[in-house]
């Protein structure tokens, strides 16, 4: 076989498949989709974050209630924050949790679309690259699993953001859990890619509105707090490229922080199963838009002019919405 092969395209093959299994780290782009906006130029979907509980802990009330708003919003997508299986992730692309926690529970009509999903910690614990792999997406279409990847709606751009490899104590203070590191080490060097690929999307994105969407928290008055490895390495980042959204999970909560030193809006949708942890920090009542303990999830309605936010608990019920409105794009 390898005689048949030239050289180059011999590397480029096993490069490949290095790639393909995660045995070295994603390569200096990040991957794009497409994800054009309805007729009308208007674009909508929902947000959940912290779920696979095979249905328990609400989750289940939860879904139901996804489907029922998305039908009513007409959702173009679903985005999920992260921590997709509890509590270790998949075992494998074989493990039932798939179906479980995911496949048999969002059932609803409107939420056959396509998931936009990252990884949280708790889906580190477990076999990563199942998540990643494409047998998941042939045994359900609408999984689309990466690490860190950008969506292209026109008028807003998303980017989705790895973040669980930039917290210290994973690494450091594992405890008892045990992580999965195919495809992220060496750290300092996966940590520096990712990075500079984040920052020259953001730079490069002519789009009206920057969405940017990852598990950890960067601002949160929940359990986990901050996350001091993203307000250092990350925040900067999305400040200087006028970042309009950062959405995550990790604080099993729901959350909105309007930041007062940037036109950033901190929008936690961590709601989709066991919540209530009952730890709430102060936060600058200025800042705190809204913070529910419980379960639940968000939607997001774009238009080319306005982007709209809306929560909801486990009846369904609007706690908290929010909007913003921009000129439209001048000709220059
Ligand atoms: C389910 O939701 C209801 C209503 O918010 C809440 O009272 C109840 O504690 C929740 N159950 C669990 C297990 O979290």
């Amino acid at each position: 076989m390898a005689t048949l092969l030239k050289k180059p395209m011999l590397l480029c093959l096993i490069f490949a498949v290095l790639l393909q299994m995660g045995l070295v780290p994603a390569a200096a782009e990040l991957r794009r989709f497409e994800q054009p906006a309805k007729a009308d130029g208007s674009l909508s979907f929902l947000v959940v974050g912290d779920w696979g509980r095979r249905g328990r802990y609400n989750q289940s009330d939860v879904a139901a209630q996804m489907g029922i708003i998305g039908e009513k919003l007409d959702i173009d997508f679903v985005i999920s924050t992260g921590d997709n299986f509890y509590d270790n992730g998949l075992t494998g692309v074989d493990d039932p949790a798939f179906d479980e926690s995911f496949a048999k529970i969002y059932t609803a009509t409107s939420l056959q679309k396509q998931w936009y999903n990252v990884l949280g910690n708790h889906d580190y614990r477990g076999d990563v690259l199942a998540q990643l792999s494409s047998i998941l997406r042939k045994i359900d279409s609408r999984w689309l699993c990466l690490r860190s990847f950008i969506l292209d709606s026109g008028i807003a751009e998303f980017f989705f953001v790895d973040t669980t490899p930039f917290a210290d104590k994973y690494f450091d203070d594992p405890g008892e859990d045990v992580y999965d590191w195919r495809g992220v080490l060496p750290r300092k060097k996966y940590l520096s890619t990712l990075l500079k690929d984040v920052d020259s999307a953001l730079r490069d994105s002519s789009a009206k509105w920057k969405i940017v969407v990852g598990h950890h928290t960067i601002q949160s008055a929940g359990h986990h707090g901050n996350t001091d490895e993203l307000v250092t390495q990350l925040l900067p980042i999305l400040q200087a490229n006028s970042v309009d959204l950062y959405i995550n999970g990790h604080d099993h909560c729901l959350e909105h922080i309007s930041s007062s030193d940037s036109p950033i809006q901190f929008l936690t949708s961590g709601g989709g199963s066991k919540a209530w942890r009952g730890d709430v920090k102060w936060w600058n009542p200025k800042e705190m838009k809204f913070y529910y303990d419980g379960q639940g999830f968000m939607s997001v309605q774009i238009t080319e002019t306005e982007v709209d936010i809306a929560f909801y608990d486990v009846f369904g019920s609007v706690m908290h919405k929010w909007g913003v409105s921009k000129q439209p794009h001048s000709a220059f």
